[in-house]
């Protein structure tokens, strides 16, 4: 009889402590660029835009109608909250319906064009800079407080929330390295100093993020930019070389980076800043595609121009390729679905090769 209680009490506590920990897993707040972007430029009069078919094609939430997100399917940052229990995928800032409860799931503030200095994506006419979407994060930080209370809103955000930044790739692709010299930073600025500026002013982004209360981070490297089917086209290369100033530059920041993350761990109490080396895992499918089940690391699926179709970016006059999970771009810039399926999973369960000092199941647990 006794033993008969107890294994009901074991299987109570059980499972009321499972659903609360569903529950309370909610909150996932995104930043970033195109990479990462749901649907804000679709807000936004901007020449970056990818609201135009093919787009999103494999996009189920939408069937498959184009929703504003950079690739064929889902971006890293849907995937990455479905592997976490996220009830639904945080809504677009600019959407109208980012309002009320909504925005319990999170927020995405990631704009397509978008880096780290408000200068970067000046020649798309607008997006929203790292500056403007800890602005606007700051907004939803009110609200949140009118919706939960100021005390429930700082436990969601501080335990139950996390905050991915996936930005720096536009600050090179569309600002340093960009050839029209009135519009680039290279002229007056050496590499050296020109990370430096990157990391002093991310430095200051992520330090506003702490001081309204989030604690949980993930920040991506920049990827080899100079392996992209844009550069690749644009500079005549062979299927296996990628520009080598362009994959330089970003190792250069991400070594910074990486120590911006350890000091930040080290000075804000309570904040846990994860690393996810985005540059080794692009760089790994891109290497060894045929180990993944791709068919080509080099040609977009969709684009047109070039031995790469790596000129202009996917839309219904662009050629597309018939298998889109065989290729590891999707476009001339961003990855497909099928590549970004291997980096989220990684980036939730993987080791330390790619995600340190912990991955996101843990963080998510802390
Ligand atoms: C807003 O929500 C309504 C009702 O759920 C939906 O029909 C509409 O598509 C949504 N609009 C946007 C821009 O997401
Ligand atoms: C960038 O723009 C934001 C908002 O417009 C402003 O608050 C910030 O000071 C600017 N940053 C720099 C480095 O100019
Ligand atoms: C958030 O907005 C308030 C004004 O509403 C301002 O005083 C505060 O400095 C802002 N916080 C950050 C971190 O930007």
């Amino acid at each position: 009889m006794a033993m008969k209680y107890y294994g009901l009490v074991l299987f109570i506590l059980c499972c009321i402590r499972m659903s609360w920990g569903e529950d309370e897993l909610p909150g996932s707040f995104i930043f970033g660029d195109s990479l990462v972007d749901a649907g804000n430029n679709n807000y936004l009069n901007t020449l970056s835009k990818a609201d135009i078919k093919p787009n999103g094609i494999d996009f189920t939430a939408s069937g498959g109608v184009p929703t504003g997100r950079y690739t064929n399917g889902r971006t890293i940052g849907d995937i990455v909250g479905e592997m976490l229990g996220q009830p639904s995928y945080s809504i677009p800032f600019l959407s109208p319906n980012a309002t009320g409860k909504a925005i319990l799931s999170g927020v995405n503030y990631a704009s397509g064009g978008g880096g780290i200095l408000n200068g970067t994506g000046r020649i798309f006419v607008n997006r929203l800079s790292m500056d403007v979407q800890v602005d606007y994060f700051n907004i939803t930080r009110k609200q949140l407080d009118q919706l939960l209370g100021a005390s429930q809103a700082r436990t969601y955000l501080m335990k139950n929330s996390i905050f991915s930044i996936t930005i720096g790739a536009n600050d090179f692709l569309n600002n340093y390295l960009l050839p029209v010299v009135s519009m680039g930073t290279r002229i007056s600025s050496s590499p050296d100093s020109f990370v430096e500026d990157l990391i002093t002013n991310f430095r200051l982004q992520l330090t506003r993020l702490y001081q309204l209360d989030a604690r949980k981070f993930v920040v991506g490297n920049v990827g080899p930019i100079g392996c992209i089917p844009y550069q690749k086209t644009i500079n005549q290369l062979n299927a296996d070389q990628c520009v080598d100033l362009a994959n330089k530059l970003a190792l250069q920041y991400d070594g910074r980076l990486r120590d911006l993350l350890a000091e930040l761990n080290d000075n804000l109490p309570g904040a846990t800043f994860v690393h996810a080396n985005v540059y080794d895992l692009v760089m790994e499918l891109i290497t060894n595609y045929g180990k993944y089940g791709f068919q080509s690391s080099s040609k977009a699926c969709c684009g047109t121009g070039g031995q790469f179709q790596g000129i202009i970016p996917c839309g219904p006059t662009s050629s597309m390729c018939e298998d889109r999970s065989k290729y590891v771009f999707w476009d001339p810039y961003h990855p497909s679905e099928a590549a970004n399926l291997i980096i989220a999973k990684q980036i939730v369960d993987g080791d330390s090769r790619y995600i340190t000092p912990m991955n996101l199941r843990k963080l998510s647990h802390l």
